[in-house]
């Protein structure tokens, strides 16, 4: 075929999409409802209430703004959330037995649907007031977050977001997962990349203007090593030591990055400070 005929793909080589301006204010949307979701649920988070419950709420909530949950049947998964406690690292799945207790650290991870985009994030929350270990625990994985996040801009590389995050957890003394990464998405829940939260500066893709995709570190007090219970979603730590996350979704723009599920309310850390 002559040369000109066919279109340009709008994937790199490696297979990653390429999304246009207007595909950026799809995303504005969807990222912006996952994320008022999660302003809106801190309230619900107490000692004495179930995880199950706080589900309810959120898929009840996913109903009243008229948009869809990406989780309910995904893969056979039938919620609206993942609630993680403790040393459950994520994939936790929401239960009416599981009640939370004071001192309890909790991710809540959201996922919804807005006109065909896909907004996807998480926080942590603590019922009641954390102890130090794990306060020091959840700052740690936030500012890990933000730090693969700030060296997000066209000409650096997926390897230098892991790079960056690795070097600071370790540096804490903590451990980054191995086994769970963040992912391409747009149109689609999980597309390529895979971007892992730890990794060689330089190494990986080049990240170009229209990539969108998710950094959604999970860190470890103890070792790195997890495991998936026999309900086949749970992931747990293998030494049980607790393990924080929390997960963005961006895109490159053509000088650095747009985070599409910053809270609205400016909730975007811990939320163990009652909800006004
Ligand atoms: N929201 C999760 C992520 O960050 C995926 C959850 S899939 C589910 O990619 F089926 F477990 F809900
Ligand atoms: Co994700
Ligand atoms: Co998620």
């Amino acid at each position: 075929m002559k040369d000109g005929i066919l279109k340009g793909s709008d994937r790199t080589k490696e297979g990653i999409k390429l999304h246009t301006p207007e595909d950026f204010e799809g995303m504005r949307q969807a990222g912006r409802v996952a994320a008022e979701i999660l302003d809106e649920v801190a309230a619900e988070v107490a000692p004495g209430v179930s995880t199950g419950r706080i589900n309810d709420w959120i898929h009840q909530r996913v109903i009243d703004k008229g948009v869809k949950s990406a989780t309910i049947g995904y893969r056979g998964y039938q919620h609206a959330s993942c609630i993680s406690v403790n040393h459950v690292v994520c994939h936790g799945i929401p239960n009416h037995s599981k009640i939370l207790r004071a001192g309890d650290i909790l991710n809540i991870d959201v996922t919804v649907i807005v006109d065909g985009w896909f907004g996807d994030t998480s926080r942590m929350y603590v019922a009641g007031m954390p102890g130090g270990k794990a306060e020091r625990l959840i700052n740690l994985t936030h500012e890990a977050l933000f730090k693969g996040i700030e060296t997000v801009k066209p000409g650096a590389t997926f390897g230098d977001i892991g790079a960056a995050i690795q070097k600071l957890v370790e540096s804490r003394r903590c451990s980054v997962v191995r086994q769970y990464c963040g992912h391409g998405l747009g149109r689609v829940f999980h597309d390529s990349p895979q971007v892992m939260h730890f990794g060689k500066e330089g190494s990986g893709p080049e990240l170009r203007p229209g990539m969108f995709f998710t950094i959604e570190p999970m860190v470890n007090l103890g070792k790195p090593a997890t495991k998936v219970l026999s309900d086949e979603w749970t992931v747990v730590t293998r030494d049980r030591s607790l393990s924080a996350q929390f997960e963005h979704s961006v895109g490159v723009t053509e000088d650095g990055v747009e985070i599409f599920t910053l809270s609205p309310a400016g909730r975007f850390h811990p939320t163990w400070t009652p909800a006004a």
